[in-house]
């Protein structure tokens, strides 16, 4: 085969850093997959505005079915987003037997097994780096270089936009919303980041994580998520006195049938490695049976990163098709099995995590054995205590660690605290990450 066809769907930020990408490393690109790759046709509902990359317009068309239908296009790179459109196009391409490429982190969380399913029906393949962490090849890292081990545990710093703005409320003391209308003035977050901050961003790439370390989709929605918006430059404060940053993770646990999946902010200590990630960059700290520790980091947004991570993609299926292979080497998910199989995940209520408290109560004797009372009773045994004299809004702040406490304990003792009349606004709850 002297050339492989690509055609692209969708042409904004990443669909343009994967063309340009394309084009100006096309002769690295050439030599590394052993034949030509070229862009043969990009839709876009907007072919006009200039992406900052020149495109002979004759490639451009308004409909993406003129990628699909074209017999000679044998990869269809899906780059548009969302759920219902992108997967049609998607699943239509793998009818007419083209290999697909997608950065769609929502549609394979939500809808992964019916996409996977038919990939493997029609005998084409999917290739999807760019939907995790952007430009960090963890995907391809689960897939082939750590395939052999069991992965135990994954902590990742997934979004960095939420990551940026807890670096920034970190760094200056600020407040959460005037930290969001700098990011969204600078062009740093969408406006509104709803997605980015409230962990839904995160706990999809999670998912798909997850997904291809057990060889099953997992259920998206089982996946807890509580994301940064109410977090305050108080409780960061505090949480670095007592030697810890605050992140939003994302953190799965898996051990023969327990699987843990959650997305929230959590406290780390400050020496953990990924306590020193910072601004919009992305990290994946994982621990293998065989590998040991294993440390991924970079940028997880962006043109080029993305771009970067696309084109992977097309390279290692270019180089399937120049010798003849009609599929992947392996399944989407990588295993030989069918993915039938539905996997629970450990419920919330069960989790077993150290805890940090905010109380906000009144100045009072006798406040903190009312509060450290409800917790004994719920079997939650307090580790360190800070209680200031600086007021917060008007009350004091009673800052406290736990050891090990079952989160449904946490939850039944903190409504029980919030109900007493010396309290007065509701208690802040971060879980710790002690890595
Ligand atoms: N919006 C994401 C982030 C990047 O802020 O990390 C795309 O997944």
């Amino acid at each position: 085969m002297s050339e492989i066809k690509v055609g692209i769907i969708g042409f904004g930020t990443v669909g343009a850093g994967t063309y340009e990408l394309l084009t100006k490393n096309k002769e690295i690109i050439t030599s590394r997959v052993g034949t030509d790759v070229t862009v043969k046709k990009i839709a876009d509902i907007d072919i006009n505005s200039d992406r900052g990359v020149p495109v002979d317009q004759n490639l451009l068309t308004v409909d993406a079915l003129d990628v699909i239908n074209d017999p000679e296009i044998d990869i269809v790179v899906e780059l548009i987003g969302g759920i219902e459109k992108a997967g049609e196009f998607i699943i239509e391409a793998m009818k007419k037997g083209k290999h697909v490429v997608t950065a769609n982190k929502a549609l394979l969380a939500e809808r992964g097994r019916e996409i996977f399913k038919t990939a493997e029906k029609f005998g084409v393949g999917l290739g999807f780096e760019a939907s995790v962490a952007g430009g960090i090849p963890i995907i391809r890292a689960l897939r082939h270089g750590l395939c052999g081990n069991n992965i135990e545990n994954i902590i990742g710093i997934l979004n960095g936009t939420s990551n940026y703005i807890l670096t920034k409320m970190t760094r200056d003391g600020l407040p959460y919303t005037q930290v969001v209308e700098e990011a969204v003035n600078l062009g740093f977050a969408e406006d509104p980041p709803t997605l980015d901050v409230n962990g839904t961003d995160a706990a999809h790439k999670l998912a798909i994580l997850v997904s291809i370390i057990l060889g099953y989709p997992i259920s998206f929605n089982e996946i807890y998520r509580e994301g940064i918006t109410s977090l305050t430059p108080d409780d960061i404060r505090f949480a670095s006195e007592f030697g810890y940053s605050v992140k939003l993770l994302a953190i799965a646990r898996i051990s023969g049938d327990h699987v843990e999946a959650r997305v929230h902010p959590a406290m780390i200590p400050k020496g953990h490695i990924l306590a020193n990630v910072n601004e919009v960059y992305n990290a994946i700290y994982l621990e293998g049976d065989f590998v040991g520790p294993n440390l991924y980091y970079g940028l997880g947004a962006g043109r080029r990163p993305t771009g970067s991570a696309v084109v992977s993609d097309v390279m290692e299926l270019a180089r399937l098709i120049r010798v003849g292979q009609k599929g992947l080497l392996m399944t989407p998910l990588g295993h030989a099995h069918s993915i039938e199989k539905a996997i629970s995940l450990q419920p919330m209520e069960k989790l077993d995590s150290p805890y940090y408290f905010r109380f906000s109560a009144l100045d009072a004797p006798g406040v903190l054995s009312k509060i450290a009372g409800i917790l004994g009773k719920n079997q939650i045994s307090i580790s360190s205590v800070i209680q200031k004299g600086r007021k917060v809004n008007g009350s004091v702040p009673i800052v406290m660690l736990t050891h090990d406490a079952r989160e449904s304990n946490v939850n039944r003792a903190v409504s029980l605290i919030d109900e007493l009349d010396v309290l007065t606004d509701k208690t802040i709850i971060i879980r710790v990450e002690n890595g």
